[in-house]
C-alpha cells in the first residue's frame, strides 16, 4: 500500500470527496472480438466466436464480430480518445486466431504487428498497456480437436503466449493470462450460450482444469521470456453470493455456488489445491481423472496480482424440486446448465433497480468480494480488471447522450471499491468496462456499456455523459 491520502477529503464546496491512493491505476477495458472487427484481415482465421456467432439463433440479434467497432483500423482515433480522458491504463485482449492463426504453429507477423502499434500508440500517448491473452475467441482448429476439453489446448496457450512475449515484453509490463475462465467454460461448454455452445457437463469441468492449467503453463513461459519487472495475473468474475434463507439447504446452496464460481479457481491458483467439497459434489458428473500429479503445482504458479470483474450481486436459495425453479442468475438461457450437479440450487430474481442487462444494482456485492479475498488470500494485490452497467442510451437530437443512470451505478462501485480500500484491501487500480460500445456476446450490438457510443452504421464515437464524467475522476484521483 501506498499509505496516502485514503480519507474521504472536502472539496471546495464543503462536501466530503472520495480521493484514492497515490499511483492507483485509473483504466478502461475491451476484447478483441468485441471491438476490432478486421474478422478476415492480414491472415486471421476464424475463432469460436466466428462460427458461434453465425449459428442462427445463438446471438440474438443476428450479429456477428466481423465489423464490431472497427478498432483494427481506428486505433489511433481510439486512442485519441483515451488520452483525451486522461486514462492511465488501457486493458485489451490480443486474438489468437489474428497472432497465431489456426492456433499452432508460427506466429503471423502482420497479426503481432497490430498490437505492437498499439501498444506504441499507448505509451506514446502515456497509457500503461494492460494486455490479456485470451478473452474467450480460441482458434476454430484447436476447438475441431477438442477445444478446452483437450489438454494440448493449455500447451498451444503457453506457445502462444510466448510468441506475444518475445514481440511486446519489451514494451508491455503488466500481463493477465485469461479473463473470465469460469464463463469459457461453464458458459462456452456446459450452458452453450457462449461458444462453442456445448451443452455437457463433464466437459465444462474438464474444460475449467485445462483453462487453469493454460494459465498455468504459459505464467511459465511468460516468466522466461519477460523481464523480472513485469507483472502476471489472471482475471476472474468471482461472485458474491448471497441467501436470503435461513435454512440449512440454502446455506449449503450458497457453498456449492461459491465453490463453483469461486473457490474452484481461487483455491488452486492460490493455494494449490483444487476444493475438496467441489471435487466431492460433482463426482457423479466426473472422477476429475483429467487432474494430473504435477497440474496443481503448475496453475499455483506465482502471480503478482489478481484480477477481479464484477457486475451483480448472485442470489441463490434451496430447490426442492417442487414448482418451477428459479434461474435468474445473470446468464441468458442455455440449452444446458452452467452449473454442473447443483439441481437442489435456485437463482431467485432480485428486487430493486436493474442494467439493461436485467442484473440487479448493488455495490456492496464489490465491497464484500474485495474484503473476502484480502480475508481470505491475504498478500494478494487485487486489480478491479472490469466494472460497468448497459443500459438503453440515445442520442438526442444535441447530439448528446445521457446516461446519469451510468454515472451513479459507477459512483456507486467506486465508493464501494474506496471502502474497501480504507479497510485495508489492497487495490491498486479501477478498468471501467467498457471503452466503447460493442459487440456483447450473445447480445450481440445490443447492449451498450461503453462510455463512448458507436453508431455501428457510420462508427462515429459520442462521448457519453459518463466518459465527461470520468474524466473528472482521474483529474481529481477521486470521485468529485
Ligand atoms: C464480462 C466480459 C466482458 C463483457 C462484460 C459485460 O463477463 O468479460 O467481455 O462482456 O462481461
Amino acid at each position: 500500500m501506498t499509505g496516502v491520502d485514503l480519507e474521504p477529503r472536502a472539496d471546495a464546496s464543503g462536501v466530503p470527496g472520495v480521493s484514492f491512493p497515490e499511483g492507483f491505476l485509473w483504466g478502461v477495458a475491451t476484447a478483441a472480438y468485441q471491438i476490432e472487427g478486421a474478422a478476415a484481415e492480414d491472415g486471421r482465421t476464424p475463432s469460436i466466436w466466428d462460427t458461434f456467432s453465425r449459428v442462427p439463433g445463438k446471438i440474438v440479434t443476428g450479429d456477428t464480430g466481423d465489423v464490431a467497432a472497427d478498432h483494427y483500423h481506428r486505433y489511433r482515433e481510439d486512442v485519441a480518445l483515451m488520452r483525451e480522458l486522461g486514462i492511465g491504463a488501457y486493458r485489451f485482449s490480443v486474438s489468437w486466431p489474428r497472432v497465431v492463426p489456426g492456433g499452432s504453429g508460427a506466429p503471423n507477423p502482420r497479426g503481432l504487428d497490430f498490437y505492437s502499434r498499439l501498444v506504441d500508440a499507448l505509451l506514446e500517448s502515456g497509457i500503461r498497456p494492460v494486455l490479456t491473452l485470451y478473452h474467450w475467441d480460441l482458434p476454430q482448429e484447436l476447438e475441431d480437436a477438442g477445444g478446452w476439453t483437450n489438454r494440448a489446448t493449455a500447451e498451444r496457450f503457453a506457445e502462444y503466449a510466448r510468441a506475444v512475449a518475445q514481440a511486446l515484453g519489451d514494451r508491455v509490463e503488466l500481463w493477465t493470462t485469461l479473463n473470465e475462465p469460469w464463463c469459457s467454460a461453464f458458459l462456452g461448454y456446459g450452458s452453450g450460450v457462449h461458444a462453442p455452445g456445448r451443452t455437457d457437463s463433464e466437459a465444462a469441468l474438464r474444460a475449467a482444469h485445462h483453462l487453469l492449467l493454460a494459465h498455468g503453463l504459459a505464467a511459465q513461459s511468460l516468466r522466461s521470456e519477460l523481464p523480472s519487472s513485469a507483472s502476471l495475473s489472471i482475471t476472474l468474475n468471482l461472485a458474491a453470493v448471497r441467501t436470503e434463507g435461513t435454512r440449512t439447504d440454502d446455506l449449503d446452496a450458497v457453498r456449492q455456488i461459491d465453490g463453483l464460481a469461486n473457490r474452484l479457481f481461487l483455491e488452486p491458483l492460490l493455494r494449490g489445491r483444487y476444493p475438496a467439497d467441489v471435487i466431492k459434489d460433482t463426482l457423479a458428473v466426473t472422477d476429475w481423472s483429467f487432474v494430473r500429479d504435477s497440474d496443481e503445482p503448475a496453475i499455483a504458479a506465482p502471480i503478482d496480482l489478481l484480477g477481479v470483474n464484477y457486475y451483480t450481486p448472485t442470489l441463490v436459495a434451496a430447490y426442492d424440486g417442487r414448482g418451477s425453479r428459479q434461474a435468474a442468475d445473470g446468464h441468458a438461457p442455455g440449452l444446458g446448465t452452467p452449473w454442473p450437479a447443483c439441481e437442489s440450487v435456485q437463482f431467485p430474481a432480485q428486487q430493486g433497480p436493474q442494467t439493461a442487462m436485467g442484473w440487479s444494482i448493488d455495490a456492496t456485492g464489490l465491497e464484500e468480494l474485495l474484503l473476502r479475498l484480502h480475508r481470505d488470500y491475504p498478500g494478494v494485490p487485487l486489480l478491479v480488471t472490469e466494472n460497468g452497467a448497459a443500459f438503453d442510451d440515445h442520442v438526442d437530437e444535441a447530439g448528446a447522450v445521457h446516461d446519469g443512470e451510468r454515472v451513479r451505478y459507477l459512483s456507486e462501485h467506486l465508493t464501494a471499491v474506496h471502502r474497501a480500500i480504507s479497510a485495508g484491501v489492497q487495490v491498486r487500480g479501477y478498468f471501467l468496462w467498457s471503452l466503447l460500445d460493442n459487440f456483447e456476446w450473445s447480445y450481440g450490438y445490443s447492449k451498450r456499456f461503453g462510455i463512448f457510443y458507436v453508431d455501428f452504421e457510420t462508427q462515429r464515437r459520442v462521448p457519453k455523459e459518463s466518459a465527461r464524467w470520468y474524466r473528472q475522476v482521474l483529474a481529481a484521483n477521486g470521485l468529485p
